[in-house]
């Protein structure tokens, strides 16, 4: 049973309705540090009993063992959970931040059943292309992902960091429920292209790291803390003078916490989840955490209305953040647009 306390959405115009707000589970098992397998399994819990439903992996988070670490969670609460994963991006194993990307159709077959396996589920609930190889037609790529639908190993489609164009050329193949793409007070691009491509077609957005992967949250604000093997050691914005820059950046997210009696992400969530309201389209933040008293905080920033006056104070800052969101941005749909 879960004691739900999040309002929901819907994902597209035909997609799952989940709560408000899902939850991130990457760093349960790589890129932010040590994990903890008790507290991530605690923290799964908790958020389904917040109403949380929407959970979201990939094959590529540590290599299948974010969905295999996944998999008991799941098969427990099979009817409760919307399964979000995603196919595209794998590494070399001696090279764990290099990135290979493919959307071809033997690639996607594999991939696929290769999820199902480790999720221990027969369908997955809405599958995602991770990373655009554009070497493969859109259409085509979406094309084999409807094949899935039609064969019953998935329900609903999704697209990550594909630019408005993308998402436009995919819909005339097959309804998508929702893209997923970097979306905070430090990162709005997509804001531009995407965002409108979206509201027009009745695609849902899921804000990828609506805690700009921690920073917004004061909690990490540069990388003196951080385990060797911490992907944030190779996040521009997290690095060198950029981290003190970024870290000036929250002082007027602060004057806000009195006000609402909120922590700094919860201020930083509020305003993710406002977008809704403020470009017409549903939106369903995606924080990442591994810890149940994080999980509570976060779920409780659904509750939290900033004021247009609070809005606008916030407006400046994404502008003035210092460092790319990646390294490389092609790998993002920026570097496309
Ligand atoms: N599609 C894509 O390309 C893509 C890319 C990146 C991420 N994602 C997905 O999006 C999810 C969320 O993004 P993200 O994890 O990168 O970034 P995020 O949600 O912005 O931030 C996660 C970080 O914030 C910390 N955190 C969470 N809640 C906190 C709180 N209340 N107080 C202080 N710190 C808090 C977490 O630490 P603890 O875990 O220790 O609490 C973690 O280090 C991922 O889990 C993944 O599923 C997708």
């Amino acid at each position: 049973m879960t004691d739900s306390n999040i309002p929901t959405a819907r994902l597209g115009g035909d997609g799952p309705e989940v709560g408000v707000q899902g939850l991130g589970c990457m760093g349960m098992s790589w890129a932010y540090g040590p994990v903890d397998t008790d507290a991530s399994r605690a923290t799964l819990e908790r958020a389904l009993e917040l109403g949380v439903t929407l959970y979201d992996t990939a094959d590529a988070y540590g290599a299948g063992d974010n969905e295999r670490f996944l998999a008991p969670f799941f098969q427990a609460h099979r009817d409760e959970v919307v399964i979000a994963t995603k196919f595209a991006l794998s590494s070399p194993p001696d090279a764990p931040f290099r990135r290979i990307i493919r959307n071809d159709a033997p690639y996607i077959r594999e991939s696929v059943e290769a999820s199902l396996r480790r999720l221990g589920v027969d369908v997955i609930d809405l599958y995602y292309m991770h990373r655009r190889d554009v070497n493969v037609p859109i259409e085509e790529t979406v094309g084999v992902m409807a094949d899935l639908v039609r064969e019953g190993k998935v329900k609903h489609l999704g697209l990550s960091e594909v630019t408005g164009d993308e998402l436009r050329a995919a819909r005339t193949v097959h309804p998508i429920a929702a893209v997923q793409s970097e979306w905070s007070l430090f990162s709005r691009d997509i804001e531009a292209g995407v965002v409108p491509a979206a509201r027009e077609l009745g695609v849902a957005l899921v804000p990828y790291s609506p805690l700009g992967r921690g920073f917004l949250t004061g909690a990490v604000t540069g990388t003196d803390t951080l385990a060797a093997d911490d992907f944030r050691h190779r996040q521009p914005r997290f690095t060198g003078d950029n981290a003190a820059a970024n870290a000036a950046l929250l002082d007027p997210v602060r004057t806000l916490v009195e006000a609402h009696d909120a922590t700094l992400g919860q201020i930083a969530l509020a305003w993710v989840q406002q977008r809704a309201q403020v470009h017409g389209l549903p939106v369903v933040p995606i924080p990442g955490t591994r810890k149940p008293a994080r999980v509570e905080e976060n779920t409780a920033a659904t509750r939290i209305v900033l004021t247009d006056a609070e809005l606008s104070l916030l407006e400046p800052i994404a502008e003035k953040v210092a460092g790319d969101r990646y390294a490389d941005m092609t790998f993002t749909s920026a570097g496309r647009e």
